[in-house]
């Protein structure tokens, strides 16, 4: 048996805490020399001093997204491969320096849906894949917008590139489109003190004739999960991302993103998510943050509730756009 490969984590206060479970997981197989977060209770506070004092061959960097990249390099350049929190950078011009630094080392990045049982069994389903649209309502109280330091802040966070974020990447993957692409985004936001959607359509069109539609909400008190309906040359199915369901079948077996780290390191078994994966995610979240600020929805479109912001019916208009491939300003809501 290969001996266990050291393992560190920097940012373990938030989401971590569930890296550390996964690390924890893998039993024999890995070995916990670090963690390190800025705030107290945990054996470092400064990631470059941790790393060279504790020199791990495998770190976890599960960091505010625009901190993502600097710590990423020195990590990189400390000679260790690395797990990255998704978004990984949030430009192509950043996701070129990290590949850059990356060359020679293992950079698996943390969209882990992408381990699920679910994308092997697709193409046997529907054969090759035409198009895929994600409808999904959730409701997000106001403190969800003030839970850390980046919440809510432009390039950072949002319905799109951050709570739908495993939606948009496995809808990316699954269809298989990458950029040159032909983009259209239609987005708002209920609060002010917010700079990014909280509700929003996206429509990406290749040039073969593949797309991609996503439909999106947080001021839902009716739940709409965020499945991804797809469909092929050869048919069409229901894809849950969040839970590996096929067509409403739970399938066991999502290979965790760390233990796929460890295999390619001792087998050079393929990565499941290298950065080279995420790119057409990363110039989705560049577009979208080109675009500006989303169209703030006026008092007369919302219901105020005691902890958050509904807005009436959006549940509804998001099942429609997304059966009907059709932006909110086109179906007419919201005018
Ligand atoms: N894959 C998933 O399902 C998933 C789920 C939640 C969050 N995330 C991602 O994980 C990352 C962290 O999210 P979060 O919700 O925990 O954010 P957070 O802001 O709550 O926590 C990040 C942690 O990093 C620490 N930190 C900040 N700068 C640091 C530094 N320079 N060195 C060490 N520690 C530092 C903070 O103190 C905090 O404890 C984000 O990229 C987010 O998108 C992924």
């Amino acid at each position: 048996m290969t001996a266990p490969a050291t393992v560190a984590l920097i940012g373990a206060a938030g989401h971590g805490a569930w890296h550390l479970r996964a690390i924890d997981a893998l039993g024999e197989r890995v070995r916990l020399v670090a963690t390190c977060d800025v705030q107290p209770g945990f054996d470092y506070t400064d990631h470059r001093l941790m790393l060279r004092e504790r020199r791990p061959e495998v770190v976890v960097v599960c960091t505010p997204p625009h901190t993502h990249l600097p710590i990423a390099l020195d990590v990189l350049e400390a000679g260790a491969d690395l797990l990255l929190e998704k978004p990984p950078v949030l430009s192509l011009a950043d996701h070129r320096t990290l590949a850059a630094a990356a060359e020679g080392r293992a950079l698996q990045i943390g969209f882990q849906a992408l381990g699920s049982p679910t994308m092997d069994r697709l193409p046997g389903r529907v054969g090759e894949v035409t198009s895929a649209s994600v409808a999904g309502a959730w409701w997000r109280p106001d403190d969800y917008w003030t839970r850390s330091s980046w919440a809510g802040r432009r390039g950072r966070d949002g319905a799109l590139v951050n709570a739908f974020a495993h939606a948009l990447m496995q809808a990316l993957a699954i269809t298989g489109i990458r950029p040159p692409w032909t983009l259209s985004l239609d987005r708002y936001r209920t609060r002010c003190a917010v700079e990014v959607e909280d509700t929003a359509t996206l429509r990406l069109d290749a040039p073969d004739g593949r797309s991609l539609f996503v439909a999106v909400t947080l001021c839902s008190t009716e739940f709409v999960p965020g499945d991804i309906s797809v469909a092929g040359k050869d048919g069409t199915c229901e894809v849950g991302y969040a839970q590996d369901r096929l067509d409403g079948e739970v399938l066991p077996g999502r290979t965790g993103l760390l233990e796929n780290l460890l295999d390619h390191r001792d087998r050079g078994t393929p990565l499941l998510v290298p950065l080279e994966r995420t790119e057409p995610f990363t110039a989705l979240a560049e577009a979208i943050l080109a675009e500006g600020p989303p169209t703030l929805l006026g008092p007369d479109r919302l219901a105020p509730r005691p902890d958050g912001v509904e807005i009436p019916g959006i549940a509804g208009l998001v099942r429609r756009a997304a059966a009907e491939r059709a932006h909110f300003r086109e179906i007419g809501a919201f005018q």
